[in-house]
């Protein structure tokens, strides 16, 4: 833990953060799930009580990390109960930084027994069903005051850049403020530096530097704090 002492800017501010991925289930046993090790938004939420913030994390999975000090850790599973979780905690809060990657998709039937493989049947195929869209669902509901922040994995195309793509998903889903990583070449997964862009809806656009995860936070709860004195 560093030594050096931060400011108490946060507190009085009752923030959620959302970590980890989410697992769709397909039967008992199995699941689809992605990479994510939540580390990113466990060190947000690391940061934000360690500058005085209420804090709520809800944790879907990753790697098995120890609840950040002084937080409240919420663990979830799926992308739905992510979103009763987030909502729930949401309802009283100022800031929500949505941080973890939620499933875009689920398994349209999970099938109450273990899948077999037999010979007479055919490989059975897999249906997927869209999830709701924390993020925009926050947005729509949001309360006075309340400011949202989203988070966006972006790589280029031969259409557009990073950059292109994000602004593009800021207006989108209407949030306050995107963290912007830019991923690709081992960067962003499983790795212990970050690189970006935060995005702002007036249009403001800096870049944070190649860094370590709790930099980036204090990156990020730097540019809340600023964006709600305005
Ligand atoms: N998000 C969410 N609910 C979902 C999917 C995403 O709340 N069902 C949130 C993420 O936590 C993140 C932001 O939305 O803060 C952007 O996620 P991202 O996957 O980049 O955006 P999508 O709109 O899903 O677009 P894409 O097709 O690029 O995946
Ligand atoms: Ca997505």
């Amino acid at each position: 833990a560093s030594r050096t002492a931060l400011p108490r800017d946060l507190e009085g501010l009752r923030v959620v953060v959302s970590a980890g991925g989410t697992r769709e289930p397909l039967d008992p046993v199995r699941f689809l799930g992605n990479r994510s090790s939540g580390k990113q938004g466990y060190a947000l939420a690391r940061v934000a009580a360690q500058r005085g913030a209420e804090v709520t994390l809800v944790a879907g999975h990753g790697n098995e990390l120890p609840a950040p000090a002084g937080t409240d850790v919420r663990h979830v599973s799926t992308a739905l109960e992510m979103r009763d979780a987030v909502h729930e905690a949401a309802a009283a809060a100022d800031v929500v930084i949505m941080a973890a990657a939620v499933a875009d998709f689920r398994p349209a039937t999970r099938v109450e027994y273990k899948i077999k493989k037999t010979d007479d049947q055919p490989d059975p195929a897999i249906t997927l069903e869209r999830n709701p869209d924390i993020l925009a669902e926050l947005v729509e509901n949001r309360k006075i005051g309340q400011t949202i922040v989203g988070f966006a994995a972006e790589t280029g195309d031969e259409h557009a850049g990073v950059l292109d793509h994000a602004r593009a998903k800021l207006k989108r889903k209407g949030c306050d403020l995107l963290v912007v990583n830019a991923v690709g070449d081992g960067r962003a997964f499983e790795v212990e530096e970050n690189q970006g862009w935060l995005l702002s809806a007036d249009g403001a656009e800096r870049p944070i530097p190649l860094g370590s995860k709790s930099h980036l936070a204090a990156t990020v709860w730097d540019a809340v704090a600023e964006f709600i004195k305005r």
